[in-house]
């Protein structure tokens, strides 16, 4: 096996402008892939596709919504026609907001629903038509610990992570005949990504204590005492992205420092 597991493999990155997509852009370039970095925020894209080519690694962005199927199909076009394959899709771009349930407003149900689940449909519908003139390829979309086990004030949410493993499992069996692997990570509380800012002020609400506490109560229900990093999510997701995984498909793997075991 090559030392760097990527060497060469052409990955799109949704959502790596910040946190944890950002976060597998960058360390799978460090494992030897060029990456296609997707992402809404362009300026964030941009700046994560220059510190992937300071690692002398190919990199590409585009300003992409993944709600919008045609700019999803144009920048998954553009960017075979620039490597000529594309072997790793790594779901990444999402959304949180935290409602008690007769108080969430019907437009951020279909935003949360649009951008995490019908998003990561359209990736993965768009991507599936490449990889499956390749007969390989890797999908890897971005569940949650909310998408095994329903949290509190987060209906909308925990449906869009739930629907993704289901979607992954399904997906699975449809392209298992092109070996093409198709599994999700389901990643615990990751702190220090942009996502958290928002929701120690929607987590203080929701849970009645100041926003300097919320972060306390979260890592004392993991076993391992700690909060999710981003590197621990990348760590999955190299592997995942790799042949080592080669036999895995459907799969929703848990990095939750042993919340979730399901
Ligand atoms: N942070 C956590 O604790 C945590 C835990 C479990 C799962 N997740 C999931 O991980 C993924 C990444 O979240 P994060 O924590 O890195 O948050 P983040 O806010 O740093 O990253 C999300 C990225 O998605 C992009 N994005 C949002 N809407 C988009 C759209 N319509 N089209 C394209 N890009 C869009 C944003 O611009 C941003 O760059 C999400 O799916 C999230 O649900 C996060």
């Amino acid at each position: 096996m090559d030392p760097l597991p990527l060497k060469d493999k052409v990955a799109i990155v949704t959502g790596s402008a910040s946190g944890i997509g950002k976060g597998i852009a960058l360390r799978f370039a460090d494992e030897g892939a060029h990456v296609s970095c997707f992402d809404l925020n362009e300026e964030g894209a941009k700046n994560t596709a220059q510190e992937i080519k300071g690692k002398n690694r190919e990199a590409l962005y585009f300003k992409v919504d993944v709600t919008n199927s045609q700019e999803v199909a144009e920048a998954v076009k553009k960017t075979f026609e620039h490597f000529g394959h594309i072997d790793i899709l790594v779901n990444s771009a999402g959304i949180i907001r935290a409602h008690f349930i007769t108080d969430v407003p019907e437009e951020i149900w279909d935003a949360i629903i649009n951008v995490n689940l019908k998003g990561t449909f359209l990736c993965i519908r768009e991507v599936a038509k490449y990889m499956i003139q390749q007969k390989s390829g890797k999908i890897i979309s971005i569940s949650s610990k909310s998408g095994k086990t329903g949290g509190l004030w987060l209906g909308a949410y925990c449906a869009s992570k739930f629907g993704i493993i289901g979607l992954t499992q399904s997906v699975s069996r449809d392209l298992a005949p092109y070996k093409i692997n198709v599994n999700a990570i389901c990643p615990g509380n990751v702190f220090s990504t942009p996502m958290w800012d928002l929701l120690d002020k929607e987590y203080s609400r929701k849970l009645g204590v100041p926003p300097e506490q919320v972060r306390k109560l979260y890592v004392e229900k993991v076993p391992l005492g700690r909060e999710c990093t981003v590197e621990d999510v990348a760590n999955v997701a190299v592997f995942l992205a790799s042949s080592y995984s080669d036999y895995m498909t459907g799969q929703a793997i848990n990095v939750t420092g042993g919340q979730e075991v399901h």
